[in-house]
């Protein structure tokens, strides 16, 4: 397509062939263009110079705080409301359980909970308590001294619960490889060992 060369936006002067167009930008873009500069000023103002909000990583800080406390709030009532927990039934719930205590907790407890570093976890013998609340509460709280990992930190509430159900289903299970011996540990008495 050629130009005609007397177009009237036609500026006189040429590289290469190539002329330049003096185009009127439209209006609408003009005000935007000055609008931003305008904002750029007053977003220089008072984001650097008064400092007047926050930036990217205190608006990041802020949330994050508030992340946290919504965190504290809901492990704190969790953590209250561990000695009426009660183990869960639902398949779903201990299919997940399944899968945490096979890629954390196998490793020390053996895949069918016999017990390796930590102890066994289908016998009778509870260092920590034999009720499903002492269970759930020493994979919360851990024992640090003695190896076991503290879990709050890592898994969230209902990962616990179901992991904490799942080991309540392995009570009592016929393990093909003995499992190991209990290790000071006195056997719960038999009104609490809730699986006999
Ligand atoms: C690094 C090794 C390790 C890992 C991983 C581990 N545990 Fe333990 N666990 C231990 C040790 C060691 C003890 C014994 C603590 C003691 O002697 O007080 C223990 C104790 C326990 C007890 C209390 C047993 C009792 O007799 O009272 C439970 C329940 C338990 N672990 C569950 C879990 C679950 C669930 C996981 C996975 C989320 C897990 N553990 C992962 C090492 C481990």
């Amino acid at each position: 397509m050629s130009i005609d060369s007397k177009d009237p936006l036609l500026l006189d002067h040429e590289y290469d062939g190539i002329r330049e167009l003096d185009n009127k930008l439209p209006r609408w873009w003009v005000w935007l263009f000055y609008f931003t500069i305008i904002f750029s000023a007053v977003y220089l103002v008072y984001f650097h110079v008064m400092r007047a909000g926050p930036l990217q990583a205190g608006e990041y800080d802020n949330e994050m705080k508030i992340g946290d406390q919504l965190k504290a709030a809901a492990m704190g009532k969790f953590e209250a409301g561990i000695p009426t927990l009660q183990p869960a039934t639902d398949a779903a719930v201990l299919d997940v359980g399944q899968q945490t205590y096979a890629k954390l907790c196998a490793p020390c407890h053996r895949a069918d909970g016999g017990g390796l570093v930590g102890p066994n976890l289908t016998d009778s013998y509870w260092i920590h308590g034999s009720n499903y609340s002492d269970t759930v509460s020493v994979i919360w709280n851990g024992v640090p001294a003695k190896g076991m990992i503290t879990w709050k930190s890592t898994l969230k509430p209902d990962e616990i619960q179901a992991v904490a159900s799942y080991i309540y289903t392995l009570r009592g299970a016929k393990l093909a490889t003995p499992g190991k011996p209990p290790e000071n540990q006195t056997p719960a008495p038999a009104a609490t060992t809730s699986f006999e």
